[in-house]
């Protein structure tokens, strides 16, 4: 009846307007590198989601002010800011998800390998404080080489008994961000109906697209294939070349960290079926770490999902890529190994 239709609609205008819709559950977030190129667009991405509950950033430089404005924006995340190595334990005490992007960005000319000498360390004493502060807590290394400092963050939790490989991420979505844009532009396909996996880890020829995976398939001339697969290897390039000094991909790295991060919040909420590509520990080739797509459940990831089955062009990408991936693995397990 034309009474009953109103009072429905009034349902659920209350429950869309319930302060209490969606806000159940906490999820607090540390951001460690807030400051930075990827940390303040990151932090703003994070600071519009309602299932952030608070929102903890950390840097050793400009966070406060950083903390302030994003404290003004009438989202439901509480952010506060932690300046200095003194107050990077209160920042992390509590948190559920830390999310690392603190470091040095890429000059063009430079490999992300280059970036090793400084972030290596930097990367090993904020995951010693995530093992002392939350040793529960989901960890994203975004800080790069990422294909060593997975391992190095890993190998860390090791040494303080606290490694549980479910709960510790290289992140690599922005890989999967950009084969998607590139792969729907190619076929005039909406990309947000586009999902391509991308295996392997986070440096040139360490990134192996899986066209052949593509959602929805998707065919390409063997030309054409190649130069798409190489310009998803090169983009992180493309973007430090246009920058031209000024830094590497930022704003595009903020949106997939924030993906990956919403996916896992919500994997930790109870939600089911979220899944992320990610550079995790692993057994599906040789190399100890490895991106596949995963899937996340209460406790982080709950099941490797695996590679699936590779043309054999991404057999042969697979195959150029382990001697750099195992070597990087190495290179950063060795790190933590010669540290105090
Ligand atoms: P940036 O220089 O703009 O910001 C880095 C921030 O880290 C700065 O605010 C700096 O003060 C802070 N920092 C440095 N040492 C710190 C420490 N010990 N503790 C806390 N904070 C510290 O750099 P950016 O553009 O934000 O890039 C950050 C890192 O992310 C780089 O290593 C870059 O290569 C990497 N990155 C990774 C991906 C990926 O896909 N995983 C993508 C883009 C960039
Ligand atoms: C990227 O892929 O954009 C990042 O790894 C940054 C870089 O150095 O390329």
């Amino acid at each position: 009846s034309r009474v009953a239709r109103p009072s429905r609609l009034l349902c659920v205008v209350r429950e869309q307007f319930s302060p209490k819709r969606n806000l159940t559950k906490e999820a607090r977030v540390a951001v460690l590198g807030a400051a930075g190129g990827i940390g303040q667009p990151l932090s703003l991405l994070l600071k519009q989601m309602p299932i952030v509950s608070h929102l903890n950033l950390y840097d050793i430089a400009h966070v406060m002010g950083v903390a302030s404005d994003l404290s003004h924006i009438e989202s439901r995340a509480k952010v506060q800011g932690f300046l200095g190595p003194d107050n990077l334990r209160p920042c992390l005490d509590g948190a559920d998800i830390v999310l690392i992007p603190a470091g040095v960005p890429r000059k063009p000319g430079m490999t992300r390998d280059d970036l090793f000498n400084t972030n290596a360390a930097i990367v090993r004493d904020l995951t010693a404080a995530v093992a002392e502060s939350c040793p529960k807590a989901m960890l994203g290394i975004i800080t790069n080489p990422v294909n060593s400092t997975a391992p190095i963050a890993s190998e860390v939790l090791k040494k303080h008994g606290v490694y549980d490989p479910r709960r510790a991420f290289g992140v690599t979505t922005l890989d999967v961000v950009r084969s998607n844009t590139f792969i729907a532009e190619a076929k005039g396909l909406d990309v947000s109906k586009t999902n391509v996996p991308v295996i392997g880890g986070h440096s040139g020829i360490t990134i192996i697209p899986l066209i052949s995976q593509c959602t929805p398939p998707v065919s390409f001339p063997p030309e054409e294939r190649v130069k798409l697969s190489m310009r998803i290897q090169n983009a992180g390039t493309e973007v430090v070349d246009a920058k031209a000094g000024a830094g590497s991909a930022t704003l595009s790295m903020a949106f997939a960290a924030a993906e990956f991060c919403k996916s896992l919040i919500e994997a930790l909420n109870g939600q089911e079926g979220k899944v992320q590509c990610a550079y995790v520990r692993s057994e599906e080739t040789e190399a100890k770490y490895f991106a596949t797509p995963v899937l996340l459940g209460k406790e982080g990831i709950e099941k490797n999902l695996g590679m699936g089955k590779l043309l054999d062009v991404e057999v042969n990408l697979l195959k150029a890529a382990m001697p750099e991936l195992i070597a990087n693995i190495q290179k950063g397990e060795q790190f933590v190994g010669d540290s105090k």
